[in-house]
């Protein structure tokens, strides 16, 4: 994904350009950094202001590098030598209007930039990323704000690197520079027809960018959407799924669903605490402890929405089953092997906005004991957009005691989604870290115990944590794509 930010001097496109790549783990690139080298080395060369079109042969040979930082500025070096300082000097910012008006140094950097766009997801900051650079960038975003706060802001920048300078001075030199850029015949500062315009006199940095971090989200769902469309008409197997609402909800779900919840909520005096936090549109991976065979029913009793339960293949070869519960939405995974065909189909459901149900234990605990978390959850829970949200089952193992049917008290409790682990953290440990924060997400919402004891339902004998320990792949539904198909997909 492309997405640039255009504005004036001083519309904070720096902090929030580099805030929002850092957000959506994107790169990030301050063409204005660009320009300002090129100003400084044509000075150096004493080229400003007769000879300035001679910086465009500066601009092809000199070999420039940025660095992103984590503080406001990007680091720039030319060969050894690191000008970040330099270039945001009086100097450079009195001359780099005039420098970047001419059309031979554009040309060079235009292009400069376009081989990194090239290379993809990146944050372009500039003044003409949408309108010259970038015409058809995914996102387009224009920064304006008062010329006073513009000018305040460049204070404190300035401030911040040692170097102190009049309001009024710097009032009167982003005006100077307003007219020029908006004003120069090639390239001129201009928002994108299609570009969104965000004011953001009075607003925070963490505002703006939670703004663009919003609009990028919803591009890329679109964009999704249009690309999976064709791909979601080809759920063969599940040819009902066509014909309703979303392009992923079964018609004998809905179907089922409508008159199944009463009787059954009724049949176990169902209590379903924490409906909340369950997203109401958008990909969400809904990782559950399992106790029953019955827990795929008693999720979708208590679920505001359809569920796409990962299930056992074996299933599939019992009669009709694997019909009837794929007509409900399931798909079927070959446990103890890396499943791609089952990993992709997860994969599709959620980037085309579904409902994935798994249970990450890997197979059913029926004591009551929660078993260790299969860390290849983590395949689907770090996919971008994706809202895992963590739920408890209680009771549903009392269902079945040997062949006596109960109808014991059962109750499903929906957590809030996890917050996922530093996009920076290597991805087997942010693996790890989902694993441990799923688990200790089933613990808390257990009430503290594995057997559980809330939502009126009593505590089963409590084994030691890791007593029955799976080895988390094997599963009547759950993870089994495996931990080599979690290195990606
Ligand atoms: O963003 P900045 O203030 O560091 O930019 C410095 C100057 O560079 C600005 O006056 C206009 C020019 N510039 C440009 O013409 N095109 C860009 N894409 C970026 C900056």
């Amino acid at each position: 994904m492309i997405i640039t930010i255009d504005g004036p001097a001083g519309s904070g496109k720096s902090t929030v350009a580099r805030e929002v790549a850092k957000r959506l783990g994107m790169r990030y690139l301050d063409t204005g950094a660009l320009y300002r080298t090129i100003t400084l080395l044509a000075l150096e060369a004493g080229l400003v202001p007769e000879r300035m079109v001679e910086a465009a042969e500066l601009a092809r040979t000199a070999d420039i590098r940025l660095e992103a930082r984590d503080d406001d500025l990007c680091r720039v070096f030319v060969g050894q030598r690191e000008v970040t300082t330099e270039i945001r000097g009086p100097l450079v910012s009195q001359h780099v209007s005039a420098v970047s008006a001419v059309p031979e140094v554009r040309e060079v950097l235009t292009a400069w930039q376009r081989q990194e766009a090239a290379r993809g997801d990146l944050v372009l900051e500039g003044r003409d990323a949408g309108t010259v650079v970038i015409p058809d960038a995914d996102l387009k975003v224009f920064l304006s704000a008062s010329i006073e706060e513009r000018a305040r802001r460049r204070q404190l920048q300035l401030r911040a690197q040692g170097v102190e300078q009049a309001l009024e001075e710097l009032v009167a030199g982003i005006e100077r520079r307003d007219s020029y850029d908006s004003g120069r015949a090639v390239a001129p500062l201009r928002k994108a027809d299609d570009a969104v315009e965000i004011d953001t006199t009075g607003m925070s940095i963490s505002e703006v960018v939670e703004t663009i971090a919003r609009l990028a989200q919803e591009r890329k769902g679109a964009q999704r959407r249009r690309r999976l469309r064709p791909e979601l008409g080809k759920l063969g197997r599940w040819p009902l799924s066509r014909l309703v609402r979303s392009p992923c909800d079964t018609l004998l779900w809905r179907f089922a669903y409508g008159f199944l919840p009463p009787l059954w909520r009724a049949a176990f005096r169902m209590q379903i605490k924490g409906r909340q936090h369950f997203p109401l549109q958008g990909a969400v991976l809904l990782a559950s402890n399992h106790r029953s065979n019955l827990d795929p029913f008693f999720l979708g009793v208590a679920s505001p929405r359809q569920i796409h339960f990962m299930a056992k293949a074996e299933l599939w070869r019992v009669g009709l089953l694997g019909r009837i519960i794929g007509a409900f939405g399931a798909f079927p995974v070959n446990r103890g092997e890396a499943d791609r065909a089952a990993v992709r189909r997860a994969l599709e459901l959620l980037e085309a906005g579904a409902v994935v149900g798994l249970f990450p234990e890997g197979h059913r605990h029926r004591d009551g004991t929660l078993g260790p978390i299969n860390p290849g959850v983590s395949l689907f829970a770090l996919r971008e957009g994706v809202t895992t949200l963590p739920v408890v089952i209680q009771g549903s193992e009392k269902i079945l005691q040997g062949k006596r049917l109960r109808f014991p008290r059962v109750s499903v409790t929906f957590g809030p989604p996890l917050t996922l682990p530093s996009a920076a953290l290597p991805k087997a440990q942010r693996a790890q870290i989902i694993a441990e924060e799923l688990r200790a997400a089933f613990f808390s919402l257990l009430g503290g115990t594995e057997g559980g004891n809330g939502a009126g339902c009593s505590a089963e004998a409590e084994t030691p944590q890791g007593a029955q320990v799976s080895q988390g792949l094997g599963a009547s539904h759950g993870t089994q794509a495996s931990q080599r198909v979690g290195e990606g997909p």
